[in-house]
């Protein structure tokens, strides 16, 4: 119980409960009034409320106390001085009974408290356990904490070690797009003593770029396995009142929660490139088996990549067809290297030979259980959409979506890139044929998203990262074959 604040009034019921009593006890009738006047009677049983008044003796009261502070009187009227004793009981038990009351209240908004925290945090917990970004899981803190917290702005700032700079992350609120990018010494003022205790801290000055008010924001560490991740800011109450303790406490509880699902995600970005440093690695591989196919892998990946943003696909489902466009040749390890690098013309038996990488590839792929439909849509991404590719001779909606796309790429990128027999063609030139083939080779719709593409980025984008193109692979595309 907090002395020293006014405590709320015991219900009706519970006074009148309390006053019954005593007045049964004492067998007089008890007068209790509060300090706005208002007032309640209780009579011992059989005797007339008004009945006490008859006497002409004076009426005896004594306060009624909280801590310090009067919040009413008992008294009885028509008693003389000896009932004092009685009175000052009765005071007594309607004091504990302000206290009780008070206790009560504070024990409820206490269960109440702890009851939002507890679901808050299963809330959270709950939607962070299955997500793996950092992005998203940043989103869904701050959209819980902001829903918990009423502030106008709330921030995430990462822990980079190898800079030891504070990056923001993520933020909402009036300061949330402002300042996404900004960096900040994680071993200056204030952020260092913040790191340092790892305690949820007020903290009164903020570096001058983030536009909080002072003295307003609530700073916690992110702190998982006893190491710091970062720091999440809650500033500027729209109460304009300063955080209070329950605040703080919730922030605590529910930083840790963060923290550990921020560390997770950031684990599994780290294995996820390493995954696909590999896989690049792997495709340059297969490209090092001819020079003019140099980078020709992460040129299908690029260009696949775009098509599949074009036409509006999530970026989960984008990377394993980004994987599939780097491994779509990793069939032809097993080529001959005087097929794949043959100047000339290949023959018929040569071009049979070649036509085996994309069962190739899929064989190779076979045991990695992750890779399934990676390994399928590299099987057909030789396919037509007219039904005249192969493995399979599938056609049209038949033929693996991200396969249709590889294909585009692929021809693309072979068409453009140099080879040992003729110099790359010019982008629109090759746009050109490859419109002749819209519905027979290529997907027609798909064939239009990577025209828009070409038109907004221009045809060398695929080339921006990997250096100039300096050849493509050696054996013939389709729409090559039949140009
Ligand atoms: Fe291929």
């Amino acid at each position: 119980m907090t002395m020293g604040i006014r405590p709320t009034t015991p219900s009706g019921q519970n006074l009148h409960r309390i006053l019954d009593g005593l007045a049964a006890i004492s067998g007089i009738s008890i007068i209790f009034t509060d300090m706005e006047g208002n007032s309640m009677a209780a009579t011992p049983p059989g005797e007339l409320a008004e009945g006490a008044k008859s006497s002409s003796l004076p009426s005896r009261e004594v306060p009624v106390l909280f801590g310090e502070e009067k919040v009413g009187s008992i008294s009885c009227r028509g008693v003389g001085e000896q009932l004092d004793p009685l009175l000052k009981m009765a005071a007594f038990c309607m004091e504990n009974a302000f206290r009780l009351e008070a206790e009560l209240e504070d024990l409820s908004s206490e269960i109440v408290r702890l009851y939002q925290e507890l679901s808050l945090i299963y809330s959270l917990s709950h939607k962070l356990g299955s997500a793996l970004d950092i992005d998203t899981i940043c989103a869904q803190a701050l959209e819980e904490i902001g829903s918990a917290i009423e502030v106008n702005s709330i921030i995430i700032l990462l822990l980079d070690d190898r800079s030891g700079m504070l990056n923001v992350q993520s933020g909402i609120g009036s300061a949330g797009e402002a300042i996404r990018g900004m960096r900040f010494d994680a071993g200056a003022d204030p952020f260092s003593d913040i790191l340092a205790r790892k305690k949820v801290a007020t903290v009164k000055k903020l570096p001058k770029e983030l536009p909080f008010l002072p003295g307003s924001s609530l700073c916690v560490p992110l702190v998982t396995d006893d190491k710091n991740i970062g720091i999440l800011i809650a500033s500027d109450k729209k109460s304009g009142e300063g955080f209070r303790s329950q605040e703080i406490k919730l922030m605590d509880a529910l930083s840790g929660e963060i923290a550990a699902a921020i560390k997770k995600a950031q684990l599994y970005e780290r294995i996820q490139k390493l995954f696909i440093n590999t896989v690049e690695a792997l495709a340059s591989a297969i490209d090092a088996k001819d020079p003019y196919t140099y980078g020709h892998s992460r040129r299908v990946a690029k260009i696949s990549a775009a098509i599949c943003e074009e036409i509006g696909m999530p970026r989960e489902k984008i990377l394993p067809i980004e994987l599939a466009a780097l491994l779509h040749d990793i069939g032809k390890i097993g080529t001959p290297e005087h097929i794949l690098q043959k100047p000339g013309k290949l023959k018929p038996e040569e071009m049979e030979i070649i036509k085996e990488h994309p069962l190739q590839g899929a064989q190779i792929l076979s045991n990695i259980e992750e890779l399934k439909e990676v390994m399928e849509w590299i099987k057909h991404h030789h396919e037509c959409y007219d039904g005249k590719g192969y493995p399979d001779m599938s056609m049209a909606e038949e033929i693996p979506l991200p396969s249709r796309i590889i294909s585009i790429a692929d021809s693309f990128d072979a068409m453009t890139s140099d080879r040992p027999y003729r110099k790359g063609m010019d982008p629109a030139k090759v746009m050109d044929i490859m419109d002749d083939f819209a519905g027979t080779q290529y997907d027609p719709g798909l064939l239009q998203a990577f025209k828009c593409i070409l038109r907004s980025r221009g045809a060398g984008f695929a080339n921006q990262d990997t250096g100039p193109a300096a050849g493509k692979e050696a054996t013939s595309t389709q729409c090559e074959n039949q140009t």
